[in-house]
């Protein structure tokens, strides 16, 4: 089966990122189709179409993503507006939500069926958003749509691999919540390393303001773009290929928790054929965890309710 991944907002920081990690590894005869308002965008898929993989990609700009998005089975979503210094996510709310309302309204029109990928921020409140419109149209199915929380997973293992001066590539870490302040718990109970409480709580505060971390440092030149490039290429591959049948392909990300928690949930969940083919536990939480994911829920909760308001 030959898969078609669309990137909305390809033209940005993280989508060129993004678009330049799935034109080297998306399977042989994938399709990639960028979009963005952007009138550069067909010239970002010039550009990538110079590299030599069996992946076809075309660009298209304008005010209808319409043509990137017929036949997709996959839409990574990372249109919209990054923060500046002094900025919470949450200041994005407005605009993004405006930008994530009218892009869900095209999906549920043109490809209804396809895995949808939500990278905006804040990703805590758009992907509620993308459900309602989605629910409105009666094209929603909770198995396919996820808040792309990989990030949060990527630094837990960059920084846990400095504090233990060890190689991160093989951790796995799962992290828990949504993507936002508090909200983010990484689970370093479950590494099986002996941590001191001053390291939980250093790492934990580390992960949770990563997004600030760069944002600062970039002074007002944006955000997170070329870890988020690689972070969303890593969790799209992986869908892409639990869509083709690999089996037990195992990631975090932030989907509709069926009221389990508080409504939707970063959680570690299994891909299959159809999106999500199983959630999966979240384990045994230490005390401090449970303590912070006491104090996160009502915030969490707040921010999902947030999209009712739209
Ligand atoms: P950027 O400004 O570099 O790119 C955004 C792109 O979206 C621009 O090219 C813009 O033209 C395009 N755009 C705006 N409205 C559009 C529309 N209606 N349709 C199509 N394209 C549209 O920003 P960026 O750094 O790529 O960040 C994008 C988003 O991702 C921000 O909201 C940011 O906060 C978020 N982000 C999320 C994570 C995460 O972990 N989920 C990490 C980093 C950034
Ligand atoms: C991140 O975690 O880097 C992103 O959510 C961008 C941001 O605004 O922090």
């Amino acid at each position: 089966m030959n898969m078609k991944v669309a990137v909305l907002g390809a033209a940005g920081g993280i989508g060129q990122a993004l678009s330049l990690m799935l034109k080297n590894r998306l399977p042989k005869h994938s399709h990639l189709a960028l979009y963005d308002i952007a009138p550069m965008t067909p010239g970002v898929a010039v550009d990538l179409s110079h590299i030599p993989t069996d992946v076809d990609i075309i660009g298209f700009s304008g005010d209808d993503p319409t043509p990137a998005l017929v036949d997709a089975d996959v839409v990574m979503i990372s249109a919209g507006v990054a923060r500046k210094p002094g900025m919470d996510r949450a200041d994005l709310f407005s605009i993004n939500a405006g930008i994530i309302k009218g892009i869900m309204e095209k999906i549920a029109a043109v490809c209804p069926t396809a895995c949808i990928g939500i990278i905006t921020n804040p990703v805590n409140s758009m992907v509620p958003v993308a459900k309602e419109v989605l629910s409105q149209k009666g094209v929603y199915d909770p198995a396919k749509l996820f808040g792309v929380t990989t990030l949060d997973v990527t630094r837990a293992k960059t920084f846990v691999g400095q504090c233990k001066k060890i190689d991160p590539t093989p951790l796995r870490i799962p992290v828990i919540g949504g993507h936002s302040g508090v909200t983010i718990l990484p689970l370093l109970s479950q590494l099986g390393l002996d941590f001191t409480r001053a390291e939980v709580e250093m790492l934990t505060d580390r992960i949770r303001n990563a997004g600030t971390e760069v944002v600062d440092a970039k002074s007002g030149g944006g955000s997170a773009t070329l870890s988020m490039g690689q972070a969303a290429g890593a969790f799209c591959l992986k869908l892409v290929n639990g869509l083709l049948g690999t089996p037990d392909l195992q990631i975090c990300a932030y989907i509709d928790d069926g009221g389990q928690y508080a409504g939707f949930f970063a959680m570690p969940i299994v891909f299959g054929r159809n999106g999500i083919e199983k959630i999966l536990p979240i384990g045994p939480l230490s005390d401090y965890e449970q303590e912070q994911f006491d104090q996160m829920l009502p915030i969490l909760k707040s921010e999902i309710e947030q999209a009712r308001q739209l």
